[in-house]
């Protein structure tokens, strides 16, 4: 099966979340289910920078107001098509923002431009490339299924995967004419979404099939709670939409191999785990002592949640707790944590900005790994942290609640505990913070579940084999 896969970033090369970490392992996780993935992406120089055995596969005289073409090229162990337009994808900054922080002006025309890509080669303009399956991520691939339904005969089948309902790529539907789409593609079974635009809608509403990222946020998004507004549509396909888990690439997050951090091992010798909280307490003036540490890797954002933890920041401190943010996002929240850092330099770090190195030894060294998420469709931290056996703090929503074992007294009994598990309000978070604080006080216990949670498989083994076979019964259908 020939999947091309259509996105707007990729580990390692683009990426500013988990998004790119899951487009950039799924591939390789495929190629044993038989499931050769071709991803299709847009030239950005990084991307651009890292293609080689590169030929053109077509060239595109007017791709909305200049030339372009379709570099198919190998960069590391993945297959892309990039699509080199300078003037869409030559920018410096990040995908969707400028240097100043604000979204390119023209971001509806940048990614329709890469869902009308993805329907050309879905069409079969390549035809050594001819996909058997179109599988688009996020708002940003989401026009990909309205081109094809509204500008080309036959394509085809089609996924349109949610990792985020919260970024829905809404524009002004005067830009109907400019993204070439024609009126009739204009309708509330289309891309129209109360008056404007919406990507993501169009993607939701045209997919053969919608998959998300956890099998818990596939519920949520049905509620009225979760669903952003979507919630609708999405009860009127609940028979076409299912949550696959992410995981977590093994070839990155591998505590008995990982070069980016002090000590390395495993869940038989767990040991030397402790040099890497020295080191991590050292690199960050944290005094000495053996208190808990807790760690945050993340987006500040409000999905996060972290502003709760700002709140309970002065229990946490009062149980002798210390903790290591590392994290950028809105100001007033980075704010707050340099603050607390500033006025408790022995006991809160926080370093503001985005570091890989940083984020590996966090995972190695902390005692338990924070994320409070108000919503979370999968997070990836939390698996790293299960891995690592850094024990996981995280909210009862999304993928959290789907990967992480709370220890209440029957799970500990039972010797199934992966880590600690609560509603995302302050007053249980604070709650969470002191049961976290109970379990570490009782080593046994604590050394148990800390190896219970670096044994859970968090690869990405057994969703890839969903994928593939979702993928076969799409296939079946269309044969039917
Ligand atoms: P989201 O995609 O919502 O940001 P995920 O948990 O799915 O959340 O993925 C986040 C990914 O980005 C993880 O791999 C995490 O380690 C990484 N990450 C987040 N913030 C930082 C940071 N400041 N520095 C380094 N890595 C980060
Ligand atoms: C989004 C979500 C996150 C998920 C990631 C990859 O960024 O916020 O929960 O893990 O996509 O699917």
């Amino acid at each position: 099966i020939l999947v091309l896969s259509v996105v707007s970033e990729i580990f390692p090369f683009v990426k500013t979340g988990g998004l790119a970490d899951v487009v950039g392992a799924l591939p390789a996780a495929l190629a044993p289910e038989n499931v050769r993935t071709v991803t299709l992406i847009p030239g950005y120089p990084a991307v651009l920078a890292a293609l080689h055995d590169v030929s053109t596969v077509l060239e595109v005289p007017d791709l909305f107001g200049s030339p372009a073409r379709l570099l198919h090229g190998r960069a590391r162990n993945l297959e892309l098509i990039a699509i080199a337009a300078p003037h869409l994808y030559d920018r410096p900054g990040n995908p969707y923002m400028a240097v100043d922080g604000r979204d390119w002006p023209d971001n509806a025309i940048r990614f329709g431009a890469l869902g009308l890509m993805a329907a050309r080669l879905a069409a079969g303009e390549v035809p050594a490339l001819r996909p058997d399956v179109l599988h688009a991520h996020d708002w940003q691939g989401g026009l990909a299924a309205a081109y094809l339904r509204y500008r080309y005969e036959r394509g085809p089948r089609t996924v349109q995967t949610v990792h985020n309902l919260a970024f829905q790529g809404l524009f002004p539907a005067s830009l109907l004419p400019a993204l070439a789409l024609p009126p009739q593609a204009y309708s509330i079974n289309g891309v129209e979404f109360h008056g404007e635009i919406g990507f993501l809608k169009a993607g939701l509403a045209l997919a053969d099939w919608i998959t998300t990222v956890s099998p818990t946020y596939a519920a949520e998004i049905r509620t009225r709670e979760y669903g952003m507004g979507l919630d609708g549509l999405l009860r009127s396909r609940t028979e076409r939409l299912s949550g696959i888990l992410n995981g977590i690439d093994d070839a990155v997050w591998n505590p008995s191999r990982d070069p980016l951090i002090a000590a390395r091992f495993d869940a038989r010798r767990i040991a030397p785990r402790i040099a890497n909280k020295s080191v991590l307490k050292k690199r960050m003036n944290l005094a000495p002592d053996d208190a808990l540490l807790f760690g945050v890797v993340s987006r500040l954002t409000w999905q996060k949640g972290l502003d709760m933890l700002v709140e309970v920041l002065p229990t946490l401190l009062a149980t002798g707790s210390q903790l290591v943010v590392l994290g950028s996002g809105e100001r007033n929240l980075q704010q707050a944590f340099l603050d607390a850092a500033r006025i408790h330099p022995s006991r809160v770090a926080c370093v503001v900005g985005y570091d890989e190195e940083l984020a590996h030894l966090i995972q190695a060294g902390a005692d338990a790994l924070l994320m409070p998420s108000r919503y979370e469709p999968c997070g990836l931290s939390q698996m790293c942290a299960l891995r690592y056996g850094t024990l996981p703090v995280v909210s009862h929503v999304g993928g959290l609640a789907d990967t992480v074992i709370d220890c209440n007294d029957m799970a500990i009994a039972e010797g199934v505990g992966t880590g600690i598990v609560f509603t995302p309000t302050i007053g249980m978070l604070e709650a969470a913070v002191l049961r976290t604080t109970a379990l570490w006080r009782n080593g046994r216990v604590w050394r148990r579940v800390q190896r219970n949670a670096m044994r859970a498989d968090v690869s990405w083994r057994r969703s890839a084999r969903r994928y593939a076979q979702l993928y076969r019964d799409l296939l079946a259908e269309r044969r039917r």
